[in-house]
């Protein structure tokens, strides 16, 4: 465990919920009911104060300037580094990279790591990916001419790691695997994956967007060469998302993009490198996200996490409980040890209506391939609906939710 994680305060719900100010708005006249957390989190006074706070008190232009407000904003920037490599217990500060998101992140080990693989080389990803953690590594098959191979998803929606120690072999050199599922809730056992991954000489990419908001992560007890994730399912900004990379793998990669704030020197004739972590962050990086996301993570290390994990589990238990007997209902994702997302499908009605009915209730949820045609494949479905769970969430809003959702299925019927 983190040490930012040691000395825990009281989880009160109520309270969390005052610091959110959207969570009082109203939908179709319902109170809202915001089950859509796992698409992209809301987001507490303390991210928005930070921002605005930022944008009217002191903002410029990072790194480059040597007038005061570009050092304040300088060091707003690199605290918000500090703060990603506090949550991760990264080794250091310079092993995190900000990106765009985690899909930015894939996409920048696929071009920089994917630059140093040969033709034939494989990469083992599974079924339970987001595409953000297969259409990168497609391209890279399209560029390269390496060899995708994919661990299957068992039935209750875990990886079958038996398949994935029998995949792994000498030509493996990179696996590339979710830590929790975006659509089953599936959380992956990501130490047993990088020790496996170590033992044949591959190097380990973990998709983290789902479970760093409801795991403390700790990459370097994981042993993770990569990890991954987005500021915005943190109750942090769009638009900010960070890659954590072991100091000596970033060391050896290439830049991918160009432009300002990446170079060490560059004449008309040659250009050399900086540095990880500015090597990977070509032009004005996002600073006011940046800082958002940094405001997230301080916030939330202001709550006691394992409390936080108890009380999604509470919710999710008693939106299945409130379900319990419908045999039109079915649960895709029942894995031992899952998260808080409830995906879905209801005998006789397409998940977008589903979706659209719950909306007139107040109540928000997902519905469709959730950015995972292969495993809605796998699952022999086209679409889901998905209920997801965040620490802002109610009993009585998963009680809502599943008296809502009969509700609707008799409406379906007639
Ligand atoms: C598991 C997982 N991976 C990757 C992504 C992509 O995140 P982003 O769109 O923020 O880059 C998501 C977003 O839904 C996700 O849930």
């Amino acid at each position: 465990m983190s040490a930012l994680f040691r000395t825990p305060v009281t989880f009160d719900v109520g309270a969390v919920r005052a610091e959110f100010p959207i969570l009082a708005r109203q939908v179709n006249g319902r109170p809202l009911t915001y089950l859509d957390s796992a698409a992209s989190a809301q987001k507490p006074r303390a991210v928005i104060e930070a921002m605005v706070g930022a944008m009217e008190g002191s903002y410029a232009n990072v790194h480059r300037g040597l007038h005061t407000l570009a050092n304040e904003t300088t060091e707003a920037y690199e605290a918000a580094r500090r703060a990603v490599a506090g949550l991760l217990n990264a080794g250091s500060v310079e092993e995190i990279v900000f990106t765009r998101g985690a899909t930015e992140a894939i996409n920048l080990v696929a071009h920089s790591f994917g630059s140093l693989l040969q033709p034939g080389d494989e990469i083992v990803l599974s079924e339970l990916e987001h595409h953000a953690n297969l259409v990168p590594w497609h391209m890279l098959r399209e560029r390269w001419g390496v060899v995708l191979r994919h661990v299957p998803v068992l039935d209750d929606g875990a990886l079958d790691m038996a398949a994935y120690h029998a995949l792994l072999g000498p030509k493996t050199k990179l696996v590339a695997l979710t830590h929790m599922s975006n659509v089953t809730g599936t959380i992956t056992d990501a130490r047993a994956i990088a020790a496996a991954a170590h033992a044949v000489g591959a190097k380990v990419l973990f998709d983290g967007c789902q479970a760093v908001v409801h795991e403390v992560v700790d990459v370097q007890a994981i042993d993770a060469d990569f990890y991954v994730f987005s500021g915005h399912k943190l109750y942090g900004p769009t638009g900010i998302g960070a890659l954590y990379g072991k100091a000596e793998l970033l060391a050896q990669m290439p830049p991918w993009q160009g432009g300002g704030e990446m170079i060490a020197n560059v004449s008309l004739d040659a250009v050399t490198y900086a540095e990880p972590p500015h090597r990977f962050e070509a032009g004005t990086p996002p600073i006011l996200e940046a800082i958002g996301l940094g405001a997230a993570i301080h916030w939330l290390q202001g709550q006691d996490r394992a409390a936080i994990a108890a009380h999604e589990h509470a919710l999710y238990q008693r939106a299945l409980d409130g379900l319990a007997g419908q045999n039109w209902l079915r649960v895709i994702g029942t894995a031992p040890g899952k998260g808080s997302i409830l995906s879905f499908t209801v005998e006789g009605a397409h998940a977008h209506d589903v979706a659209q009915i719950l909306d007139r209730y107040g109540i928000a949820v997902r519905a469709g391939t959730h950015c995972a045609e292969p495993l809605m494949q796998r699952f022999g479905v086209t679409s889901s609906a998905r209920a997801s769970f965040a620490l802002y969430n109610t009993l009585d809003e998963a009680d809502r939710f599943a008296e809502s959702l009969i509700k609707s299925k008799s409406f379906f019927s007639r």
